[in-house]
């Protein structure tokens, strides 16, 4: 889609049944690369890159069929071409995350490396410290990771930072290696704790997903699963974020309340009633909303995924809000396109001072990554 025409100006009202994680999915449909076995997926959004990692799958030999909306089937009986071409990688940066799976069941892989993004350089240092302490040697040749292991060994991992994906591909190779793996300093995101969930169906040995610590004890081989994929966190948070900033009555299904901690004790703050129940929420905001300042870190901090909604929701508040990202190095190319909207907003360093204005104007603004295209659909121009 090149280009979306929003007319703001009124609170909004209604229903929205949320999609399964794009950041969980992904991760697990790799997992289909450690099994001879079928793996069923369910709740899988419809999303361009879940069509990109099925393509992905698809080249090295796997068998990959929709069988109906939401629904995967994936089946890597072998794997014929442990081979992720630049061409979809360049798209995909998750693509990163068969470099594990291929190594840990065919003891080879060749990944092209993801280069940079938008939003930061984004290295994958951490992965190949990580898949080299367990016996790979990765080469890089002509922009690829050429990467051998006889088989993975378990060992202990203290990672430099917090990564998820990083986290996540070092668990998928652990769960096929000899021996046990701890992994330090590990991520704890909600779409980790998913992954390894999908990963002990499959019968991998895992403890302590959740926590800075992970431990995985490997084993020879894994069966196939039916697993259904967490809710979306962030599609969550984001129109929530847009009926705090647009005002409005609005009821979201199929969530997962307990994964949003952080963005519902800040959308609270900001003025907004909100009700939650098993898996669903309900928000009500009237009125502008007051600033709330937020400073990204990793779960169970507030999501740097959530960080340009609350940016948009700041330059309509009551007063003056502060907006730190110390996640990428990057991510506020947004704050410029708000200002075309009128927004008041001063850069200092990885934070935005934004005060809040009474009323922006309609204008032409670029989405400057996934996260930033939301918000400026929900603002109030010309209120
Ligand atoms: C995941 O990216 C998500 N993507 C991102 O969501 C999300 O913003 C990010 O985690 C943080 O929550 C997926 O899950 C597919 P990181 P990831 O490795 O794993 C540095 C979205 O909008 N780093 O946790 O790539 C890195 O540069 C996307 O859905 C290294 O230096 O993020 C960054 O500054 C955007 N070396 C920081 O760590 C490494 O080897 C955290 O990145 C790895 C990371």
């Amino acid at each position: 889609m090149d280009k979306l025409r929003i007319t703001g100006g009124r609170p909004l009202e209604g229903e929205v049944r949320i999609s399964g994680a794009k950041n969980a999915a992904l991760p697990i449909m790799c997992a289909a690369l450690l099994s001879a076995e079928p793996l069923r997926l369910s709740n899988v959004p419809r999303l361009m890159d879940v069509a990109t990692m099925a393509k992905l799958l698809g080249q090295m030999g796997v068998e990959v069929r929709r069988d109906s909306p939401g629904e995967i089937f994936l089946q890597a009986k072998s794997i014929a071409d442990p081979t992720a071409p630049y061409e979809l990688v360049k798209t995909m940066r998750a693509s990163v995350l068969v470099l594990g799976p291929l190594l840990a069941r065919c003891g080879q892989a060749r990944v092209s490396l993801p280069g940079g993004c938008a939003i930061g350089a984004r290295p994958v240092d951490q992965h190949v410290k990580g898949l080299q302490a367990m016996g790979a040697t990765i080469a890089l040749e002509h922009g690829y990771m050429t990467a051998r292991a006889e088989r993975l060994r378990g060992a202990r991992i203290v990672m430099d930072l917090v990564t998820v994906t990083g986290t996540e591909n070092l668990m998928l190779a652990a769960a096929l290696a000899e021996g046990t793996t701890m992994l330090e300093n590990a991520a704890r995101e909600p779409e980790v704790v998913d992954l390894a969930r999908c990963l002990t169906a499959m019968g991998a040995k895992i403890e302590g997903a959740g926590s800075g610590t992970i431990r995985i004890d490997g084993v020879r081989s894994l069966s196939g699963a039916a697993f259904r994929v967490m809710p979306d966190r962030i599609e969550t948070g984001t129109f929530l974020a847009a009926a705090a900033t647009a005002g409005g009555k609005v009821r979201l299904t199929a969530v997962a309340p307990d994964s949003l901690d952080a963005t519902l004790e800040k959308l609270r703050e900001a003025g907004a009633s909100i009700k939650t129940g098993k898996d669903e929420i309900a928000i009500e905001a009237a009125g502008r909303p007051a600033a709330v300042s937020v400073r990204t870190a990793p779960y169970p901090g507030f999501p740097t995924d959530m960080q340009a909604q609350f940016m948009a929701l700041a330059t309509v508040a009551r007063g003056t809000a502060v907006i730190t990202e110390t996640i990428f190095e990057n991510r506020m190319m947004h704050a410029l396109e708000l200002q075309r909207l009128g927004a008041n907003i001063t850069m200092q360093g990885t934070s935005a001072v934004v005060t809040g204005v009474d009323r922006l104007q309609g204008a032409k603004v670029m989405a400057t990554d996934l996260r930033a295209s939301g918000p400026t659909c929900a603002l109030r121009p010309g209120w």
